[in-house]
């Protein structure tokens, strides 16, 4: 097994849950399909550790391959040394395209970043692309996280009981939001938490997730009945994310929020 670089950083969680929340039900009856979205931390990427990305073979020595759907780019500068960095580009947030002339670089405004270490070689990004940790198996898979360990050989009177089971609930999800701050029949863009929470009529709460599904910028506004993408101009539905304007060809993700008071927060 190949032990590389990399040095785990948060790569925002996404998750995918069906939404819409009515004011008066609180907690809204719409089926969660995963966790809350957390905000982008520096905390370590082990939570998608073991993806499978795809082959070794495909990075090329001196460049690197970007894998879209992961949202994460695996160089490899030197031979053997794999890196692994976030897709997501640190100016607006589109997924980088490709990785060329020893530089990863994003289609949208022009930032380009070194393979070595994600710092910027070219604006309009001020910040480099987190790292990613990642790994190449035994079998030339590159994987998130670190290199897994051997299986246990050892004898299992001496193997250390497993770690107690996790029971206390995880804290509840702060307020995100008054419920006076969210427009009737226009929306907020909640950047940090990578959301956007719309009313489309009265009582009426719906979020999103706030990357937009064309090349993954963060969407900016909400105007005019739709939420507005400002790389390629896609709008979406303040009602169901659906696209209202292209290049965008699918909705905003659905999130799930629940209402309590007057506060809005992730559920
Ligand atoms: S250069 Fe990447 S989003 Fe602008
Ligand atoms: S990333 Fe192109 S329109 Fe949003």
């Amino acid at each position: 097994m190949t032990k590389v670089d990399g040095i785990a950083t948060g790569v925002p969680r996404r998750t995918a849950v069906a939404c819409g929340v009515v004011l008066a039900g609180a907690a809204a009856g719409c089926a969660r399909y995963g966790g809350p979205a957390a905000p982008p931390t520096d905390a370590p990427a082990v939570e998608n550790a073991g993806l499978v990305l795809g082959e070794a073979s495909a990075v090329p020595v001196g460049g690197g391959a970007v894998f879209k759907e992961q949202k994460i780019v695996v160089t490899q500068p030197a031979k053997g040394e794999f890196k692994g960095f976030s897709a997501v580009c640190t100016h607006q947030g589109c997924v980088v395209a490709d990785v060329a002339d020893g530089t990863i670089n994003c289609g949208c405004h022009g930032s380009k970043f070194g393979i070595e270490d994600g710092a910027v070689a070219t604006g309009p990004a001020t910040q480099p692309l987190p790292a990613q940790e990642v790994s190449v198996t035994a079998d030339g898979k590159i994987t998130t996280g670190p290199a897994q360990e051997a299986p246990q050989t050892t004898d299992p009177e001496t193997t250390e009981p497993p770690p107690e089971e996790q029971t206390t609930e995880a804290p509840p999800p702060e307020g995100l939001a008054a419920t006076g701050d969210i427009p009737v029949g226009g929306g907020k863009v909640f950047e940090s938490e990578q959301v956007v929470i719309t009313q489309p009529t009265e009582g009426e709460f719906k979020c999103f997730s706030a990357v937009c599904t064309h090349q993954g910028c963060t969407v900016a506004t909400v105007t005019g009945g739709t939420i507005n993408c400002p790389c390629h101009g896609s709008t979406f539905a303040i009602a169901d994310g659906s696209v209202a304007t292209g290049p965008a060809s699918s909705a905003l993700e659905s999130r799930n929020v629940k209402v309590d008071g007057d506060q809005i927060s992730l559920a």
